[in-house]
């Protein structure tokens, strides 16, 4: 190989190697292209992949190649960046069925069993999107795992009120044996760790994430044991909700179903 075709190989490898935002991008649009139709319901979901699902929303209506959709969003943080688009709103409580929803995950394992919360936002998203007909994910191909837990740790939402004594009460079920129970701190999303404050979420509650070592070995038993702890809200073990996934990797788009 030639030092002019050395410099040219990196050259196209520089042009053709997608930012990590770049691959969001291209899920997020492709996500909505596919699955949103005039007239419908639709979830948005929550983080910096969802971001650019609700970006395409916005664009098409205003495009006027989307009309007479109504959207429900899964955050403060959504809502606002919608507001901004001018997309219409709804609530569960108005709405309680959705045709499509689109958000983001923080693991994805074989199955299509997720992690989510990262961005604090687990509850939302998991209200929302327990009642759409189409629950579609959009990860880069980082986000896939053959295990959940070790990748990234499971969220929990506690209730404030003896906070501590929750935890205890999760970190001790039989199906979460081993695991770390640490209290998120600073920001609700954990992308913000910092901060000397708890975390609090927009519904007013704590979110303690499970560190694991080694892969959940039943990560549907674990969600059903870990729901059942009174004190706890809901957490980020998504089992059995997933219609597709659409994953962007270095070789393009692929699909999961
Ligand atoms: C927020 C979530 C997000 O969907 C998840 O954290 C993925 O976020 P990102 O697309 O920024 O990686 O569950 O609660």
């Amino acid at each position: 190989i030639t030092s002019r075709q050395s410099t040219s190989f990196a050259l196209n490898m520089a042009e053709t190697a997608l930012t990590q935002d770049e691959l969001k991008k291209m899920v997020g649009y492709k996500a909505v292209d596919d699955y949103v139709k005039s007239g419908m319901v639709v979830g948005l979901g929550t983080g910096s992949t969802a971001y650019f699902a609700v970006e395409r929303v916005g664009n098409l209506l205003k495009s006027g190649e989307l009309k007479d959709i109504v959207c429900i969003p899964t955050s403060e943080r959504t809502k606002e960046q919608a507001l901004s688009l001018d997309i219409p709103l709804v609530t569960l409580d108005t709405h309680s069925k959705l045709d499509v929803a689109i958000d983001g995950a923080d693991e994805v394992d074989p199955s299509l069993n997720l992690v989510k919360g990262g961005g604090g936002a687990l509850l939302r998203e998991k209200m929302v999107e327990v009642m759409a007909d189409k629950f579609i994910v959009i990860v880069d191909e980082s986000k896939l795992c053959d295990g959940l837990g070790p990748g990234f740790p499971i969220p929990v939402e506690i209730t404030p009120f003896c906070h501590e004594h929750t935890m205890r009460q999760v970190a001790a079920l039989d199906s979460c044996a081993g695991c770390k129970p640490v209290l998120r701190m600073g920001s609700s999303s954990s992308n913000q760790p910092d901060g000397d404050d708890i975390a609090v979420t927009d519904n007013g509650n704590y979110i303690v994430d499970l560190h694991f070592e080694e892969a959940i070995k039943d990560a549907r038993k674990m969600a059903l044991d870990i729901k059942a702890v009174v004190g706890v809200v809901d957490h980020g073990l998504f089992c059995d909700m997933s219609t597709a996934v659409i994953i962007a990797g270095k070789d393009g788009i692929s699909v999961k179903k």
